[in-house]
């Protein structure tokens, strides 16, 4: 009797070292001691941060602080995305002047065991009408929504809660005094724009209006940095297309900041249509442009098939 007792914590031992050997992900050594101390990184069902991503770069920062210094070769990527022909030093001047106004660094919550950070990205497809998401979407923590969308009319589907707001100045829309104005920058005007926009009004063009004014908490205020675009770019979507489009970007940042992503409004509705939630479809050929937009949905579709996020597929 003792010597099968002996026998079978030998066995288990056993199998805890080969388990053991067998992980050569450090991140997974917190679940294997588990069962002694709650060491787990946080306190979902399943944590992100513990699935072995080929894509994901922790060092990557998806946010620019006054503290951080873009590489020179970033910025030689960064800037052909929407012709910019002025210089680093002047990129390097408007982003100190930035952080003068704005936070200089990021409000990000970190991880912990004792929380779980649970993320809803949502899309603006019109797939979410007659969803009656909203309760759902409205649950999690982080709620990071795009370009125009908004609540107001639409909340059965698809929510009223946004803690974060990703636009550029072409595509800006106001926010209440809760939400983040998280700036997704193409080039160095975004930047100027961004700071007028939300101080002395902005003048100049782009290549369609642009809003001189916007309201918005200014200590909210968060600028993703171009080296995670190119990061983006260049590791998820293996440099197809031009640059990530914003609902690609999105679904990243919130792999990024959060332990769950729960994802929606993403694809074409029920008839193949492409088309915004608070729009009737005018253009039935309407394309997703320069973005490679058929292979940024696959990516999703294929973290959703690997339970790395959950995919909301809508109505
Ligand atoms: C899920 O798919 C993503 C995207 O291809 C990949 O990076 C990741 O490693 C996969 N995860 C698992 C658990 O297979
Ligand atoms: C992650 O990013 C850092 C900084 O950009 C880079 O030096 C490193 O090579 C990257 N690691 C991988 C595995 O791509
Ligand atoms: C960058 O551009 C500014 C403004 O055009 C100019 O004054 C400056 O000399 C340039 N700097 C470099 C290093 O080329
Ligand atoms: C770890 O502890 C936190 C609270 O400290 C709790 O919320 C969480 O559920 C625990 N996780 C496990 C796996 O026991
Ligand atoms: C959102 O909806 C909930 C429930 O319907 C309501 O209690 C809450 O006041 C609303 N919040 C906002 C900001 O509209
Ligand atoms: C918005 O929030 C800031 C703090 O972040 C506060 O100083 C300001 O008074 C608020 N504005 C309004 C209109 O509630
Ligand atoms: C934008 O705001 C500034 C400062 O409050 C104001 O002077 C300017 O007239 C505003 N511009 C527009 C178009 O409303
Ligand atoms: C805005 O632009 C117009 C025309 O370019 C110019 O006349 C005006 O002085 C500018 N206003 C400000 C406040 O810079
Ligand atoms: C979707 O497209 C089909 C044919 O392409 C069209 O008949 C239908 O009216 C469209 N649906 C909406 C909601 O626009």
């Amino acid at each position: 009797m003792i010597t099968n007792r002996k026998l079978l914590t030998f066995l288990l031992c056993a199998t805890g070292i080969s388990v053991f050997f067998s992980t050569h992900d450090r991140r997974r050594f917190p679940k294997i001691f588990s069962l002694q101390q709650n060491t787990s990184v946080c306190a979902c069902e399943k944590c992100l941060s513990e699935d072995e991503l080929l894509e994901f770069n922790e060092t990557v920062e998806p946010f620019l602080s006054a503290n951080f210094r873009l590489s020179e070769d970033d910025f030689d990527w960064w800037k052909n995305l929407q012709d910019e022909n002025r210089n680093f030093s002047t990129y390097r001047a408007t982003v100190d002047m930035l952080f003068k106004i704005f936070p200089p660094s990021p409000k990000i919550t970190e991880p912990s065991p004792d929380r779980c950070r649970s993320c809803a990205v949502v899309g603006n497809s019109g797939n979410l009408k007659g969803s009656h998401y909203g309760p759902l979407i409205d649950f999690q923590d982080v709620i990071i929504r795009m370009n125009a969308g908004q609540t107001k009319g639409y909340e059965v589907d698809v929510g009223n809660r946004t803690t974060h707001h990703i636009m550029y100045p072409e595509s800006a829309i106001d926010l209440d005094n809760t939400t983040h104005l998280v700036l997704f920058p193409f080039k160095i005007m975004d930047f100027e724009w961004l700071i007028k926009a939300l101080t002395t009004g902005f003048n100049g063009t782009s290549y369609m209006p642009v809003k001189s004014n916007i309201t918005a908490n200014k200590d909210l205020v968060m600028v993703i940095n171009p080296g995670f675009i190119r990061h983006v770019h260049e590791m998820w979507l293996q440099n197809k297309g031009k640059y990530p489009s914003t609902g690609f970007m999105a679904v990243v940042l919130a792999l990024h900041i959060c332990d769950e992503v729960h994802v929606f409004g993403y694809g074409a509705d029920n008839d193949g249509n492409w088309s915004h939630y608070w729009e009737k479809l005018k253009d039935k050929n309407l394309k997703t442009g320069i973005h490679p937009g058929h292979f940024e949905y696959e990516v999703i579709q294929q973290l959703a098939e690997n339970h790395t996020l959950k995919f909301y597929s809508g109505w």
